[in-house]
């Protein structure tokens, strides 16, 4: 079973690659975190595996909330791993995963990350689509590495992209982050909206509301996926003055 949190495709496409190839079921936090759908059963022999993007150097806290709520019922220990996908460095992230699954008695066995696309354009312009083409093929070549090293069961085996001092920017940066950096005021919708509604749609937290055809940010904070920016048909979505300019980045399998 393979549980994934993915707001522009990145996540979604390497949690799909790897459910295809081991015959898990992948399940979408964002969507059952919203219904508290948090216990379920697996299998004998089934593997536990958790795909998401690092948010400022740690997993979005959406999947640090669904993993404190889960409740699963196992016959063994099963086998557990973590991927994350990220624009180049993941700090201790695998290390924050690792302890919110140690408190719940689960053993993360392994940990990868997947260098992909940077869909973070409250900071950085999206990279032009040859850039995008090349940093996809070499993610598919680490995605077979993972698929291979999960196969076999590897425990202890850790091999993540931490990038330079990994521990103060989780540790500090992070926390800073989801105070300051989750705010949801900035967000408005240009005159380019056309009112189709897919924001509504494809926002993580729920927190956006269509009134008289114009979307709304219901909630203060929100999980900072970026899914509304960078998947609106009309490039209608900005965050302050911060994202003119920057594009939009959505992985091929959801494009
Ligand atoms: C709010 C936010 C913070 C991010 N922070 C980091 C980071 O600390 N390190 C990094 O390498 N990439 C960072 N990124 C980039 C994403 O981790 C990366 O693009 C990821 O693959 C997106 O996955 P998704 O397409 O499944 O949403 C950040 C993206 C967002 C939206
Ligand atoms: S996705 Fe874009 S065009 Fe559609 S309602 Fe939202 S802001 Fe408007
Ligand atoms: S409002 Fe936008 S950035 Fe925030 S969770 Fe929803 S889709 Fe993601």
């Amino acid at each position: 079973m393979i549980f994934y949190f993915s707001g522009t495709g990145n996540s979604y496409a390497t949690a799909r690659f790897l459910s295809d190839n081991l015959g898990e079921p992948i399940i979408d936090i964002a969507q059952v975190l919203q219904k508290n759908e948090v216990e379920y059963f697996l299998q004998e022999n089934e593997k536990l595996g958790f795909v998401f993007p690092i948010y400022a150097w740690a997993p979005p806290k959406a999947v640090l909330d669904f993993i404190k709520k889960l409740i699963l019922h196992s016959e063994k220990l099963p086998y557990t791993f973590g991927v994350c996908t990220c624009g180049g460095t993941a700090g201790n992230g695998m290390e924050v995963l690792e302890d919110a699954l140690g408190k719940k008695g689960i053993i993360l066995n392994s940990g990868y990350s997947v260098i992909m696309p940077d869909n973070y354009v409250v900071m950085f312009k999206v990279g032009s689509l040859a850039e995008q083409a090349e940093i996809l093929e070499k993610a598919r070549e680490t995605m077979e590495h993972i698929l291979n090293a999960v196969k076999q069961e590897k425990s202890g085996f850790f091999r993540v992209k931490k990038g330079k001092a990994a521990g103060l920017l989780t540790l500090a940066v992070n926390p800073a982050f989801q105070r300051f950096g989750t705010k949801t005021k900035p967000f408005h919708a240009t005159g380019d909206c056309i009112g189709c509604g897919i924001c509504e749609k494809v926002c993580t937290d729920h927190c956006i509301q269509l009134k008289d055809g114009i979307p709304r940010w219901i909630k203060q904070q929100c999980n900072m996926c970026l899914a509304c920016i960078n998947r609106c048909p009309q490039g209608a979505i900005q965050y302050g003055k911060k994202t003119k300019d920057r594009g939009q980045y959505v992985h091929p399998c959801w494009k």
